[in-house]
């Protein structure tokens, strides 16, 4: 089929590629002439691992093309929106400029029986509304709703293998016409067996926000238990392995540390109270609230443990984040707790250095004040104190022994609960964890 693909970021560079991967021709299109000019000599703007092999394989064979220009999108028979849905600065609700401003833009461009498909994630009821303009400008075109649930890092493989798809229609029926088109979209997946289930449109928006919000709790459900396991003098990990393992609950997000972070929980959970509220039913997510309360108190609390640590003063100490990115994998540090911890410990007087395999340029970006310091070795010299906060494997595979001639004294916070704190304690450490005895 031929595909558009409207917005290149995160979502849609990914999208557009594992699209001409699945065998369609597709264009992706996006304003901003740099991101377009990386896409097309196959470098994302961004570290996602698979993504770049992905790009040269998928434009070398050529399937898939980039450009500013709208006017690409006409010929193509299916329009993905993926543009970003930010949170609106000073407020909890999402910014829906981007997403209405790229439908408003490809409704000139659109054709008798064209299919467009929102993927962002928005505040329900955007699709019903978006629906209305598209059969205003071409009464024979169609608007759905196709969530996606991608995680940064694995991009590739949960679009090309993802665990469901959720198609969104008016009225939610199989019959509906857009419901075939989206299956020959997606034949390649749905032949393997992929579950796909059809429900209306506000049912499929709702999906998105229900999933992103149950994560964020469970973790910080764990991480309110790790409150608990901190003064009762209990191991959060060993409690996270036992309830675990009873299979209502599952031990995956389940990992205690200094909490959730990125481009979309956040800003998701936010949103979704802010948009409940605008519907009358605030009070169903009040508990959202205490969601995103226990997650930002990891950072808090990491900044008094790291005190604690240093022996009751930062003034001056030398502190030195491993990992700035958000989580592994990933060089994105949009609401990164690392970061921000790394941030909050300058602040304070702390001399913080900070090192990411990936991160450091977007880091540096954002936090221009802080130094960075890319070569791991370097940054630890003569530190007073090592934070571990984001897990990447060279970072959770550091061996104590040979660290501890390195550092100025041998003191480490685990942020994520990964080392072993009995093996660094025998190699002669002050281990920290969170939630841990
Ligand atoms: C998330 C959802 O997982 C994905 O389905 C949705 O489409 C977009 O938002 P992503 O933002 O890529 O994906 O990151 P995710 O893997 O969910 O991690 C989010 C944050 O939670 C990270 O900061 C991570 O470190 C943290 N986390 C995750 C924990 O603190 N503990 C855990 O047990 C799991």
């Amino acid at each position: 089929m031929r595909i558009s693909v409207i917005g290149c970021g995160y979502l849609g560079a990914v999208h557009a590629a594992c699209m001409a991967k699945l065998g369609h021709d597709v264009v992706g299109i996006d304003v901003d002439t740099r991101k377009i000019a990386a896409l097309s000599a196959a470098q994302a703007p961004f570290y996602e691992p698979g993504l770049d092999e992905l790009l040269d394989e998928v434009q070398s064979a050529g399937k898939l093309a980039f450009t500013t220009d709208m006017a690409a999108a006409a010929g193509c028979d299916v329009h993905f929106i993926c543009v970003g849905t930010p949170q609106k600065k000073g407020e909890n609700g999402a910014d829906m400029s981007f997403v209405d401003g790229a439908t408003v833009a490809l409704l000139p461009h659109l054709q008798p029986g064209n299919l467009v498909i929102g993927k962002s994630t928005v505040p329900v009821g955007t699709a019903a509304r978006l629906a209305e303009l598209v059969r205003d400008a071409v009464p024979t075109a169609q608007l759905m709703w196709n969530p996606e649930f991608l995680r940064e890092g694995h991009a590739v493989s949960d679009t090309l293998q993802p665990d469901r798809f959720v198609y969104g229609v008016d009225g939610g029926s199989e019959d509906h016409p857009a419901v075939a088109i989206l299956d020959e979209v997606y034949s390649g997946p749905l032949n393997v067996g992929t579950p796909r289930l059809v429900a209306d449109l506000a049912t499929a928006e709702l999906v998105k926000a229900a999933a992103n919000s149950f994560l964020a709790t469970k973790i910080s459900f764990i991480n309110a238990m790790a409150e608990v396991c901190e003064a009762a003098g209990a191991d959060v990990t060993q409690l996270a392995d036992a309830i675990g393992l009873d299979d209502r609950i599952g031990r995956k997000f389940l990992n205690a540390g200094i909490g959730f972070g990125g481009g979309c929980l956040p800003k998701d959970i936010r949103a979704f109270m802010a948009r409940a509220g605008e519907l009358g039913a605030d009070q169903a997510l009040t508990f959202l609230r205490e969601v995103d309360a226990i997650n930002m108190r990891r950072r808090t609390r990491v900044v008094e443990l790291t005190r604690e640590l240093c022996g009751g003063m930062l003034l001056g100490k030398r502190i030195t984040v491993l990992g700035a990115a958000f989580k592994p994998e990933s060089d994105d540090v949009r609401d990164s707790p690392a970061l921000s911890i790394a941030a909050q410990l300058q602040l304070q007087g702390a001399v913080v250095t900070v090192t990411d395999p990936k991160a450091l340029a977007n880091a540096a970006g954002r936090f221009p004040e802080l130094h960075y310091e890319p070569d791991s070795d370097r940054a630890v010299q003569r530190a007073d104190a090592l934070l571990l906060l984001t897990e990447w494997p060279q970072y959770r595979d550091l061996d104590p022994y040979e660290l501890a001639a390195s550092v100025g004294s041998p003191r480490i916070l685990d942020g994520r609960n990964v080392l072993d704190g009995a093996k660094w304690r025998a190699a002669g450490w002050t281990y920290r964890g969170l939630g841990r005895p």
